[in-house]
């Protein structure tokens, strides 16, 4: 896969040459190249952005250096090959989740747009989106101060996906919010060696090598997690994918089906 990123501080993103997407990257897996905006000015002082049209606080960021450096960017891609998804991120966007990951990471180019003060002029975004997938795409609920730290996030998220990158093709699998049997479920907690630290032990189940206690026990887990930390995940989930088991634990914290089905508070929160 191939990663542009066009951004006014290049050196922010200098964390995509370390560890997991580092590794990738020097295997050839990942091709990321990072550009600076300003390199696509033409003024003495590198202006990138300006004030907002209709007044208010802020500045928006210039149209021409964007539309110079993207078309640059574009152009450099090989003849016939396929046009790059533009990842514009932006806390108004839609929001970023582990199957955008997935569908970015069955991309082969990915070009991200990290925009500064309150953002890109619209004629860009509307521009490209007239030849491109435009996506833009918040990673949360928050304001940051710029597009870079998603970029770091978003392609760590897509990266880790990769054919390869992970050691072990399974380690995705039980991901919290991967597609499958745990879907809709957080992890649960994770213990290794000792088996005594600081007078705490580990849960016994997990030393009885009974393949299907553990599964049972770390769904368990999962289930009581998920209530803890995002009841809202237990609220949306298909009730189908909740065999009996799941049902009598999910009792005992307090949840219950309503009348389509769904499962909801039925009781008061059960304190652990
Ligand atoms: N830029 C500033 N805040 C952001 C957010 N939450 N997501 C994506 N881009 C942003």
């Amino acid at each position: 896969m191939r990663i542009d990123v066009v951004t006014i501080f290049p050196e922010y993103l200098e964390p995509l040459s370390v560890s997991l997407v580092g590794k990738a990257r020097a295997r050839g897996q990942l091709d990321v190249r990072v550009h600076d905006l300003r390199e696509w000015t033409h003024d003495k002082h590198n202006t990138v952005d300006d004030t907002p049209y209709g007044g208010g606080p802020g500045m928006v960021m210039k149209p021409e250096p964007w539309g110079e450096a993207l078309d640059a960017v574009i152009e450099s891609g090989a003849q016939g090959e396929e046009l790059p998804v533009l990842v514009v991120p932006t806390p108004s966007g839609r929001p970023f989740t582990q199957e955008l990951a997935v569908e970015l990471s069955e991309k082969s180019w990915l070009v991200f747009t990290p925009a500064r003060y309150e953002g890109i002029d619209r004629r860009v975004i509307e521009e490209y989106g007239d030849r491109l997938d435009v996506r833009e795409v918040s990673i949360g609920d928050y304001v940051l101060a710029g597009g870079e730290a998603p970029v770091l996030v978003m392609v760590e998220a897509v990266a880790r996906l990769l054919p390869g990158v992970l050691g072990n093709a399974e380690s995705h699998r039980d991901d919290s919010f991967a597609p499958g049997a745990m879907a809709d479920l957080l992890e649960g907690p994770v213990y290794t060696k000792p088996p005594e630290w600081r007078d705490r032990g580990i849960p016994d189940v997990l030393l009885s090598g009974h393949h299907g206690k553990i599964a049972r026990w770390r769904r368990d887990e999962a289930i009581r997690r998920t209530v803890r930390n995002r009841p809202d995940l237990i609220e949306r989930a298909d009730p189908a994918a909740f065999d009996k088991k799941d049902r009598e634990i999910l009792s005992i914290l307090g949840w219950g089906p309503g009348p389509d089905g769904r499962f909801g508070r039925v009781a008061p929160d059960v304190e652990e």
